[in-house]
């Protein structure tokens, strides 16, 4: 029996599924086995259609198709060429020459006049596929730029059915895609810290938080500039890596995001999901598994303002991916992982009225709703914020300032050196940020002398850190020590990621 080789994505990897078929003499049918979901389902449909207006004769008796392992849920429209390929092998339509499919990986989407239509998740099965043995991709001509990113396999671009059959037979070539390059881009600004007169305490909080790769949660009256400061943010952070690129390129492959001409994600991505957003659409899931808006902030920032606002059930759910840098979906068939390293950039009012503590407004609401307003929100999620920030009404005086302030890019370009003196650090760890060091690294890399250690002892009390607390002080504390280039924490650099502590903790004392 010939087998035709095409991938399912299990999580962000790719396994290999076999598809055979057989054509038998019994009565007329068309079946597919082997857990195919709705979509492969009509694929049958699709095939047939395809495979007669190509110009190849279907065969008018029992057609059964394999996708194997069977235990793998094969999901998609991607299998309608190879299961096309199969068909035509199998009927002795499609002679390919020995050896010409062997170490081949097909994927594509057929409509019916036998052009292929793009597919999702074309990146992860490409990285796989040499390391799975494959060296040719037969993908559709419009995933075929995304493909050409991974290394060590050739890809060929398939305009349709016919011309794939014209080149399996050797009698008409399609030209390999040329490797894809990538370049990192510097980010789009928006928003230039040079236009936010004032808030200058929180502008620094975004620049360390930046650098290291840490969460902020922005807290301050209405129209004070919360929203415009975090849209700001992206303006401020360290151009990707290739790696970080792929990384990230995999998981908008898989949610069908990526753009046909640019598939490559060479900017950090910035997600702003609304507040009325469900727990599926921020941490994935479904029937068949997407990624949610924590793992498109991957690499990248995800920013939730009103943060209060968002439903408490919906945010537990953050508490896992902030821990791990991972997101675990459970389904019918085990478990599945995506990756969410990303920023949580959160912005609140203290109150419903948007007035408490702030010494030259009154606040209208009831005492009680402000406590309740405050406890939205649990402590365990906010323990694993790192920098809270006050942004505050800007005085008078500021708003009229005429003395321009740094612009975005003369930030940014301190991030990359404290990013880079990071990396230098931690590239055997296999990590890029102070922000992702482990309990281990951290012992190793954040060393104190007599006089920071003395503070810390006092502040764990004094400010009833937990031991999580204590260890993201440190952290944000070796990244101030990195934004002035020095080697060793100090209690100076200690006292300022004191600073950015809860504030519930602070009033308590
Ligand atoms: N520091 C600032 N410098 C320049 N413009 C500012 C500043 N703060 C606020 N603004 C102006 O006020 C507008 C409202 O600010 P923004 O939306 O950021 O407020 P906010 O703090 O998010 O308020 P809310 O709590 O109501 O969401 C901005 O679009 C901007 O035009
Ligand atoms: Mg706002």
């Amino acid at each position: 029996m010939f087998h035709i080789r095409s991938a399912a994505l299990v999580g962000l990897d790719a396994v290999p599924v076999e598809v055979e078929a057989d054509v038998s003499r019994s009565l007329p049918n068309f079946i597919i086995v082997g857990l195919p979901d709705a979509a492969i389902r009509e694929s049958r449909e699709r095939v047939r259609v395809a495979v007669k207006r190509s110009g190849f004769a279907f065969p008018s008796t029992k057609v059964t198709v394999n996708l194997a392992p069977a235990d793998i849920k094969k999901e998609g429209p991607a299998y309608d060429l190879p299961i096309a390929v199969a068909i035509l092998v199998a009927h002795g339509t499609l002679v390919p020459p020995a050896g010409k499919v062997d170490r081949a990986l097909f994927l594509g989407e057929l409509a019916f006049d036998g052009t292929l239509k793009p597919v999702a998740g074309i990146l992860p099965v490409a990285i796989a596929a040499a390391s799975l043995g494959f060296t040719d991709l037969y993908v559709p001509a419009a995933n075929a730029a995304e493909a050409a990113l991974a290394p060590g396999v050739t890809v060929f671009p398939v305009a349709s059915l016919t011309a794939l059959v014209r080149h399996l037979q050797n009698e008409e070539a399609i030209e390999p895609q040329p490797a894809s390059a990538w370049t990192p881009l510097s980010p789009r600004i928006e928003t230039d810290f040079a236009h936010i007169k004032g808030q200058t305490a929180a502008k620094r909080a975004l620049e360390i938080a930046a650098a290291g790769g840490h969460n902020v949660l922005l807290s301050g009256p209405p129209g004070s500039g919360k929203t415009l400061l975090a849209r700001a943010f992206p303006g401020i952070l360290p151009a990707m890596t290739f790696e970080e690129s792929l990384e990230v390129t995999k998981i908008y492959s898989i949610a069908g995001l990526t753009d046909r001409d640019r598939p490559v994600v060479a900017v950090r991505p910035f997600r702003a999901p609304h507040h009325s957003a469900s727990g599926v659409a921020l941490i994935g899931g479904g029937s068949w598994p997407r990624p949610g808006e924590v793992s498109l902030a991957h690499r990248g920032v995800l920013f939730l303002d009103e943060f209060p606002e968002f439903q408490r059930q919906v945010l537990e759910n953050l508490r896992q991916p902030l821990e791990d840098g991972t997101v675990t979906i459970s389904r019918a068939h085990g478990t599945l992982r995506f990756p969410a390293k990303f920023m949580l950039m959160a912005a609140q009012n203290p109150c419903p009225c948007g007035n408490a503590g702030d010494p030259d407004s009154i606040c209208a609401c009831p005492p009680a709703q402000v406590v309740r307003y405050g406890r939205r929100v649990s402590g365990p999620l906010l323990d694993r914020i790192d920098l809270h920030v006050e942004v505050p009404k800007i005085p008078t005086n500021d708003i009229f300032a005429a003395a321009p302030t740094e612009s975005s890019a003369a930030v940014r370009e301190r991030v990359e050196q404290a990013r880079a003196i990071q990396r230098g650090r931690l590239v055997s760890e296999d990590i890029f940020t102070n922000a992702e060091m482990t309990p281990m690294l951290l012992k190793k890399f954040c060393r104190i002398d007599g006089a920071a250690e003395a503070l810390l002892r006092a502040s764990v009390d004094r400010l009833r850190l937990s031991v999580r607390g204590m260890t993201r002080v440190l952290k944000v504390s070796r990244t101030i020590a990195d934004l002035s280039a020095a080697p060793d924490i100090t209690a100076a650099h200690l006292a300022e990621a004191l600073q950015f502590r809860e504030r519930r903790a602070l009033a308590a004392t």
